[in-house]
C-alpha cells in the first residue's frame, strides 16, 4: 500500500521504516531541508536501536523515501499519517499549530479519496479539529473531495520502538467509519502476531486511550515514589513492599520501581496534558494533579539527600553523575531528572562530572560549555577525587561495578543510588556509605 507520513521525527521515523519493512511504498515529509538531507544521505537525525539499519535497508529497497515536498506526499499515499510534533503550551495543552498545518496542507492538494492517520499524541477532540481544517482548506480551493481522519496512537517506548511496533500489543483505531476501519486493518494485518491486535472504536474514545495509558502508568510510579517516601519515614524497605505487592496479578511488577522520578518526552507531558483536557471539560483531575506533584518532589529529592549528607557545604564539592538521559538505551534528556539534580547542584555552589553512554552529546547542546560541567568517556573517570558518585539512569553496566575500586577513587566513599540498583549490604560491605531510595530509616521529607 501507498503510505505518507507527515514529520520524520522519532514518531514519523520509526512508523514509516517499520511500514516500509513490511512491504509498503512509504515517503517521509518534513519541512526541515538539513533533516531530509541527512535522511537522504543515509544519516538519522534521533538515536534509536535498530533504526538506522532498517532505514538503510528499506531505502536500498526502494521502499523509503525522504522527501520536503507535500506536493508529492498528497499525491503518493491512500493513507496520510500527521505524526509531526505537538510541544506543550504554557498551560500543558498540547500545541496543535504543526498538526492542524498539515491537515490544511493535504486539504488543499488530495485529488481523491485520502485517510488522514492522526498519529501524533494529541488531545481528545483533535480528529475534529483536523477535519474542519480540511474542509476549510478544500472550500478555499473550490474542490470538495471525500476523507476520513482516523485516530491511531502509538505506544512506543524510546530504545524499543521498533520491536514496540513490529510486534505490539494493542494497534488502536479510532473512527467512526466502519469502511475505513477495515482499510486501517488491513494496513497493520502484517503486525498481528497470533491474534488480532487491531481495535476498532470511536474515535474519541482512541484519543483518550493513549492518554490513560501513559497517565495509569506515570500514576503507578508516583505512587510508587510516594510510598518510597512513606517507607523512609517509618523505617521500611521498599523494595520488600514492591515485591510483596508485585505478586498481586492484580497489581503486577511492571512499573512499580521507585526512583528519582519519571521524565522523557511522554510522560510529563500527558499527564499535563490530559489534566488540561479534563479542566477545560469541566473535570477537575485532583489525582493526576498528584501524580504530577509527587514527580516533581521525586526529582529533587536525591539532591535533598545530598545536601542532608553534606549538611548543606555542597559549594566546591564535585558530584560523579552516572547517567543523564531521562531512561537507559536512549539519548533522549527531556524532563530527565538528571537536569533538575545538576541545576540544583549548580545553584549550590557543586561542579558536576557526568559519564553517560551515549547522552554527553545531548548534554553539551542543552547546557553549552560550563566550567561546572565535565562530561567524561568512561564511569571510572567520573568518580576520580570525585566527593560523591549518583546514579541517576539504570544503565545496566552500571549494575555491577567494584565498589572497592569506587571506594579507593571517591573523596569520600558515598553512593547516592536514584535507581536502587544495588544490594545495600554489599555496599555497605565494601566500606561505602550507600543512600539509596525508600530504604533508609527515619528519612524526613
Ligand atoms: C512511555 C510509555 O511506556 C510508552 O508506552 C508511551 O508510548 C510513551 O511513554 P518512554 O517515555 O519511552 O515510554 O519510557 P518508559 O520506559 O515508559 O519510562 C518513562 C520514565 O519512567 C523513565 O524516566 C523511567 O525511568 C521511569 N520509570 C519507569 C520509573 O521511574 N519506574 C518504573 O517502574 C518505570
Amino acid at each position: 500500500m501507498d503510505v505518507t507520513i507527515f514529520g520524520s521525527g522519532y514518531v514519523g521515523l520509526v512508523t514509516g521504516a517499520c511500514l516500509a519493512e513490511v512491504g509498503n511504498q512509504v515517503i517521509c515529509i518534513d519541512v526541515d531541508e538539513d533533516k531530509v538531507a541527512m535522511l537522504n544521505a543515509g544519516g538519522v537525525p534521533i538515536f534509536e536501536p535498530g533504526l538506522d539499519d532498517l532505514i538503510a535497508k528499506n531505502r536500498q529497497a526502494g521502499r523509503l523515501r525522504f522527501s520536503t515536498d507535500p506536493d508529492e506526499g498528497v499525491a503518493h499515499g491512500l493513507f496520510q499519517f500527521i505524526a509531526v510534533g505537538t510541544p506543550p503550551d504554557e498551560d500543558g495543552s498540547a500545541d496543535l499549530r504543526h498538526v492542524l498545518a498539515v491537515a490544511k496542507s493535504i486539504g488543499e492538494r488530495m485529488t481523491g479519496y485520502r485517510v488522514i492517520v492522526d498519529k501524533s499524541t494529541v488531545p481528545v477532540g483533535t480528529a475534529d479539529r483536523v477535519a474542519e481544517a480540511m474542509r476549510a482548506a478544500q472550500s478555499e480551493r473550490g474542490h470538495h473531495i471525500d476523507f476520513d481522519v482516523v485516530s491511531n496512537p502509538e505506544f512506543l517506548k524510546e530504545g524499543a520502538a521498533i520491536e514496540d511496533f513490529m510486534r505490539p500489543d494493542r494497534i488502536i483505531v479510532g473512527t467512526d467509519n466502519p469502511r475505513t476501519g477495515e482499510l486501517l486493518r488491513a494496513l497493520y494485518g502484517p503486525f498481528n502476531r497470533n491474534h488480532d491486535r487491531v481495535m476498532v472504536m470511536g474515535v474519541r474514545s482512541a484519543e483518550l486511550t493513549k492518554y490513560a495509558a501513559n497517565a495509569m502508568l506515570a500514576t503507578k510510579i508516583s505512587f510508587m515514589n510516594e510510598l518510597s517516601n512513606i517507607a523512609e519515614a517509618v523505617g521500611a524497605d521498599i523494595e520488600m513492599v514492591r515485591v510483596g505487592i508485585g505478586s498481586d496479578p492484580r497489581i503486577g511488577y511492571q512499573f512499580i520501581y521507585p526512583g528519582c522520578g519519571y521524565g522523557g518526552s511522554c510522560f510529563p507531558k500527558d499527564v499535563r496534558a490530559l489534566e488540561h483536557t479534563a479542566t477545560t471539560s469541566g473535570y477537575k483531575a485532583e489525582l493526576l494533579q498528584a501524580v504530577e506533584a509527587v514527580n516533581h518532589r521525586q526529582k529533587e529529592r536525591l539532591f535533598s539527600k545530598i545536601e542532608r549528607h553534606f549538611e548543606g557545604a555542597l559549594q566546591g564539592k564535585t558530584f560523579a553523575l552516572w547517567g543523564l538521559a531521562f531512561k537507559p538505551n536512549t539519548d533522549d534528556m527531556r524532563e530527565a531528572s538528571s537536569r533538575r539534580l545538576m541545576e540544583q547542584l549548580w545553584a549550590a555552589g557543586a561542579r558536576v562530572r557526568a559519564f553517560d553512554p551515549v547522552a554527553a552529546e545531548e548534554a553539551r547542546r542543552i547546557y553549552g560549555e560550563r566550567s561546572d560541567l565535565e562530561l567524561v568517556e568512561n564511569r571510572m573517570d567520573a568518580i576520580e577525587g570525585a566527593d560523591a558518585l549518583v546514579i541517576v539512569t539504570e544503565w545496566s553496566e552500571f549494575r555491577s561495578p567494584n565498589f572497592a575500586d569506587i571506594k579507593a577513587q571517591l573523596n569520600t566513599p558515598v553512593i547516592f543510588d536514584g535507581r536502587n540498583l544495588f544490594d545495600p549490604t554489599q555496599v555497605t560491605a565494601a566500606g561505602v556509605t550507600y543512600v539509596s531510595i525508600g530504604r533508609e530509616p527515619a528519612c524526613p521529607a
